[in-house]
């Protein structure tokens, strides 16, 4: 937020008076409350970054919609697509903006691979690739390691590598995926085979507990895209196609966080309810995809 133009951090939320204090002083933030409700009844904030575990991302996001903000809510949208549909259908009801902070979306990267297959450098994109995983120890209170949290690769990492699949792909026809669920019951390694539509697929892997190489190919009928590691937020990229490969200078200044948030402020200002670049039923495509995955990991979180 300090890097952008458009918008000022105008209050903060914590489940402890005391943390939301720290944090405030920390960015200077002058409003500081110790609950979600005060924070959504306060008629100063406009927009807010909901930025809770996974399984907070429905109900903090109901309840700031619900109050009558605008809302920007970290991946994975919600915990499953039956959550991302309630969050949706209150956005719609009320009017107001949401949007899924999938950042890679607004970097420069993902716009100059968007710009290139659009132009057909590689001709028909056919194959996605990608895998995002590392090794940590296992911490059951970690919230990557916590079922109640919404834990496991394939919601944290694993919805990097599906959101290239659905931004090059579409949504897929078929699902096929095995994985490790470790003792606290979350995924640890995963790996699935997404079919789509003429004979396209799209291979991806996660993991908190094996390290990954983390990059991405987007494999076309003429030519194929490397993203290096980190494959959500590549510096640059690498074009393969009619004999030759170019180096696409994809850097940036600052922190990349800053891009979705500018969408953010854009989309206000110009009245869209949502994200052209992340629309809300890709979200809930993307969540769907999520079930499939992990219905078949045989991941179950509580309540669910
Ligand atoms: N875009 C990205 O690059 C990126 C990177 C990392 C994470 N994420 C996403 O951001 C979200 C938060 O991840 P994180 O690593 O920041 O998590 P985290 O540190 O565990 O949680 C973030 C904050 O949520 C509050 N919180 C923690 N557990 C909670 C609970 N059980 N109930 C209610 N509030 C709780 C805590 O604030 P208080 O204790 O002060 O209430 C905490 O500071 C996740 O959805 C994650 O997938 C995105």
């Amino acid at each position: 937020m300090a890097q952008t133009d458009g918008g000022t951090i105008v209050a903060v939320a914590s489940r402890s008076a005391e943390r939301a204090a720290a944090f405030g002083d920390r960015f200077a933030i002058p409003t500081r409350y110790g609950d979600n409700e005060a924070l959504a009844a306060d008629p100063d904030v406009d927009v807010v970054y909901v930025a809770t575990p996974q399984s907070r991302h429905e109900p903090d996001t109901l309840t700031m919609l619900e109050a009558g903000k605008h809302v920007l809510c970290e991946k994975p949208f919600a915990l499953t697509a039956r959550q991302g549909a309630r969050m949706v259908a209150a956005a719609r009801a009320r009017g107001l903006f949401l949007m899924e902070a999938i950042w890679s979306r607004y970097l420069p990267a993902y716009r100059s691979l968007v710009h290139m297959i659009g132009e057909g450098r590689i001709g028909e994109p056919l194959l996605v690739e990608a895998d995002f995983g590392f090794r940590r120890p296992v911490e059951p209170d970690h919230r990557l390691f916590d079922l109640a949290l919404g834990g496991g690769a394939l919601l944290d990492l694993g919805i990097y590598p599906i959101q290239l699949c659905s931004l090059v792909l579409g949504s897929p026809e078929h699902v096929v995926a095995d994985g490790v669920v470790g003792v606290t019951g979350v995924d640890e390694v995963n790996g699935a085979v997404l079919r789509y539509g003429g004979g396209r697929l799209g291979v991806i892997k996660s993991a908190i507990r094996v390290g990954m190489s983390c990059t991405a190919r987007v494999s076309g009928s003429e030519g194929w895209i490397d993203l290096p590691a980190f494959m959500h937020c590549p510096s640059f990229l690498t074009v393969t196609s009619g004999g030759g490969s170019e180096r696409i200078e994809a850097s940036y200044e600052g922190n990349g966080l800053r891009f979705e948030i500018e969408e953010v402020h854009r989309c206000l200002s110009e009245g869209l309810l949502e994200s052209p670049t992340m629309p809300l039923d890709e979200s809930l495509d993307l969540a769907a995809t999520l079930d499939a995955i992990r219905a078949q990991l045989g991941v179950v979180y509580p309540g669910e």
